[in-house]
């Protein structure tokens, strides 16, 4: 290596320091990794309490739990599943011995893949070649009931595997202990997204599943979102370095879809924004959804509202153009200001809630209700998430300044 080389290299390793070392905002990338199993899930206290009755006595030899976990993308389907597993494995600690087996159907979709998945978490050799998955399950059967264990199998995104190779597998696993002596070997959760899964099988299998065993994880509320996103952000950031103003845009943003993996890449990405920038505290603008969903609506859009609902949204653009959210209160003040400019005659506030809401209903604006309760009723913050102000407003003020002349 000549002389040159070196200074090159230490002039790399200065820039890849400033890049990788510890930064101003991150202290830990781990918990910013969709992986990364929370000791505590945010909001779900309900839904492990339902999922822990379903596996009512599952102290005792011989007894097993089925469930049927369902929801959208992103409502903590898998993570609820590791998380019941290590808890219950805990819990049963000195009193039976849970082994816990989580595939993943879309990683390993057929019978024979998964069947050597659960054999690999048992720690067993692979299951031999040449012989029937029947055969297969009887000697992972043996191999739990040797070591006077319980299997807890978690088929994640199992629609795969039905679509794949139909139900056979799940109806011989449910069937694992029939015909054999001592009971109680597996317990089996099913997860998938799709809330038509049940319909999919045959009586037989819901039967034995239970239909009262299913539980459905709704979409994640801006509130939960914003708590999963703190939780993140203490986990892996310098105390201080995010507000709740912050915390509180990120759960707005995705609250749209209810999707917690959306808050979570929101949180990273503002992360990163602020380390580039090199600034040790997150701004409201380094969170934006630009960089993972486009605008979702058409500035022509507007085009078809009417003139007052126009008006509305015109206030409520010019602020948003340089704050985050407005008030309902504001908004009605900043009307009457563009009203008064175009030469309308101002509508009542009856007329001017309902023309919020249409705007609402039609995605361009959002609200949410605040604590307090000021004057009438209770006040509402606007925002704006899928356009931006600065072209609806641009928009609108040429159609009426043309009709002005
Ligand atoms: N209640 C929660 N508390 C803390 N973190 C959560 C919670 N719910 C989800 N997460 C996190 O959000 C991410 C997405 O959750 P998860 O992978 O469990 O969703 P999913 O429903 O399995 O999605 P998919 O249908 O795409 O498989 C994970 O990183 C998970 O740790
Ligand atoms: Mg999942």
């Amino acid at each position: 290596m000549s002389k040159n080389d070196v200074s090159t290299t230490s002039v790399m390793a200065d820039y890849i320091v400033d890049r990788i070392g510890a930064g101003k905002v991150l202290l830990d990338r781990v918990p910013l990794s969709f992986d990364w199993t929370p000791p505590e899930l945010v909001g779900r206290d309900p839904e492990l309490s339902e999922l822990a009755s379903m596996f009512l006595g599952i102290g005792s030899d011989g007894v097993s739990g089925r469930a049927v976990i369902m929801g959208q993308v992103g409502t903590g389907k898998t993570v609820l599943t590791k998380r019941f597993g290590e808890d219950l494995t805990r819990a049963l600690d000195g009193k039976r011995r849970i082994v816990v087996s989580h595939v993943n159907c879309r990683n390993h979709p057929s019978t024979s893949q998964v069947l050597q998945q659960i054999a690999i978490s048992l720690d067993s050799r692979h299951p031999e070649r040449g012989f029937s998955s029947g055969e297969i399950i009887q000697s992972i059967r043996r191999n739990i009931r040797s070591r006077r264990g319980h299997l807890l199998l978690v088929l994640d995104e199992v629609d795969v595997l039905i679509r794949r190779d139909s139900h056979d597998l799940i109806y011989k696993l449910l069937r694992i202990d029939e015909g054999q002596e001592g009971h109680g070997s597996l317990s089996l959760v099913l997860v998938s997204q799709d809330s038509n899964l049940l319909e999919q099988m045959e009586p037989a299998i819901i039967s034995r599943l239970g239909e009262s065993n299913v539980l459905r994880l709704r979409p994640y509320s801006a509130e939960a979102l914003v708590g999963i996103a703190r939780q993140r952000y203490e986990a892996s950031c310098r105390s201080g370095s995010f507000s709740g103003e912050v915390l509180e845009k990120i759960g707005r943003f995705s609250a749209e879809t209810g999707d917690a993996r959306l808050a979570i890449e929101l949180l990273e990405a503002a992360v990163r924004r602020a380390e580039e920038a090199g600034r040790g505290e997150v701004l409201l603008e380094d969170v934006t959804p630009s960089t993972i969903r486009t605008a979702s609506l058409e500035p022509s859009q507007i085009d078809v509202l009417s003139d007052h609902q126009k008006l509305v949204l015109l206030g409520i653009c010019r602020r948003l153009r340089k704050e985050e959210e407005v008030s309902s209160g504001d908004a009605r003040k900043l009307y009457e200001l563009v009203c008064e400019e175009f030469e309308f005659k101002t509508r009542s506030y009856t007329t001017f809630w309902k023309h919020l809401k249409t705007l609402e209903k039609q995605g361009l604006v959002e609200t949410r209700s605040a604590n307090s309760t000021v004057g009438r009723g209770r006040t509402q913050y606007i925002t704006m998430t899928n356009i931006a102000p600065a072209g609806i407003a641009s928009r609108v003020e040429k159609e009426f300044a043309k009709r002005q002349k």
